[in-house]
């Protein structure tokens, strides 16, 4: 008896969150997901400066720290401090910094913690968020999720119900081994588009100018032909890029005519166009 009281006492629980995810979304007209399929490709990088050149084009964005256990949005925008809770009402304000809302674990824990948590906690941990922050109307919603096909990946995909996913790779044909399972998972979760950004691509010689390319290019533009995705740009790889991650100011906002920020405005530009077709 005790034990069919606490079941429907979770079933009701789930439904209310369930129901508070419909509230949340229902205010949100675009929804991205960014993933790849290795890690250290960029993609939280990627994240930020998409983020901040949609914020430029005086859109209303909200960026979803979604890697639980390595959350670097945080750093990558140097944002301090800690997001507002409301037990009350049980919800989350997000932080904001220079126009850009974010939400992240990273300030909720011990810096050098590690988070040693398995999938299913991972997993509610994104729901939760998704469920109790408090965005209010944003035009995109974009979230930064962790390298792999795991278990924060699909639940993103199915809570947030996304509009496109952005699989970030690097030209080598290592990373688009993985690039292309990331786009094939992105096909079997039904997401409507499937943008790729080959990052790193190129990297431009802070002394002469030139580009020496040291993975390779153009493998994520001919892999984005052959798989039906669209392809959103090739970002070069850059010394700034870089320094501006470490230091908390994103390249897009420090040095918009940098040729990597000019790439990374350019492809939010075409996911933009993409999104309204
Ligand atoms: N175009 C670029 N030029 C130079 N450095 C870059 C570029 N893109 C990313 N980086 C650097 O590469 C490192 C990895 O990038 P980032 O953290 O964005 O990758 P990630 O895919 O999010 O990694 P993870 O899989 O761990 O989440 C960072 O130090 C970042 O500053
Ligand atoms: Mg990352």
């Amino acid at each position: 008896m005790a034990k069919s009281q606490d079941q429907s006492n979770k079933a009701d629980a789930q439904k209310q969150q369930e129901q508070r995810i419909q509230y949340t979304l229902s205010k949100i007209k675009n929804r991205v997901v960014i993933f790849s399929g290795k890690g250290g490709v960029g993609k939280t990088s990627v994240s930020v400066n998409l983020a901040y050149a949609l914020v430029q084009h005086q859109y209303r964005v909200g960026l979803l720290d979604a890697d639980i256990t390595g959350p670097n949005v945080p750093k990558m925008m140097g944002l301090q401090g800690f997001p507002l809770t409301d037990p009350e009402n049980q919800t989350i304000s997000p932080q904001e910094r220079a126009g850009l809302q974010v939400i992240s674990i990273a300030p909720m824990i011990p810096e050098d913690a590690p988070v040693i948590w398995r999938g299913p906690l991972r997993s509610s941990a994104i729901t939760q968020f998704l469920a109790d922050v408090v965005w209010g109307e944003l035009d995109f919603l974009l979230a930064d999720l962790p390298p792999g096909t795991g278990d924060e990946v699909l639940t993103t995909a199915q809570k947030m119900q996304p509009q496109a996913a952005i699989v970030v790779t690097t030209p080598q044909e290592i990373s688009l081994i993985d690039c292309r399972r990331a786009v094939n998972m992105a096909k079997k979760l039904e997401i409507p588009f499937i943008g790729v950004v080959e990052n790193m691509s190129g990297l431009i010689c802070p002394h002469c100018g030139k580009t020496i390319d040291v993975f390779g290019r153009g493998g994520g533009k001919s892999m984005a032909r052959h798989m039906d995705a669209i392809f959103l740009g090739s970002i070069p790889m850059d010394l700034a890029v870089r320094s501006g991650g470490d230091e908390g100011i994103p390249i897009v906002l420090s040095d918009p005519e940098n040729p990597a920020s000019a790439a990374f405005i350019e492809a939010a530009r075409r996911l933009v166009s993409t999104l309204s077709s």
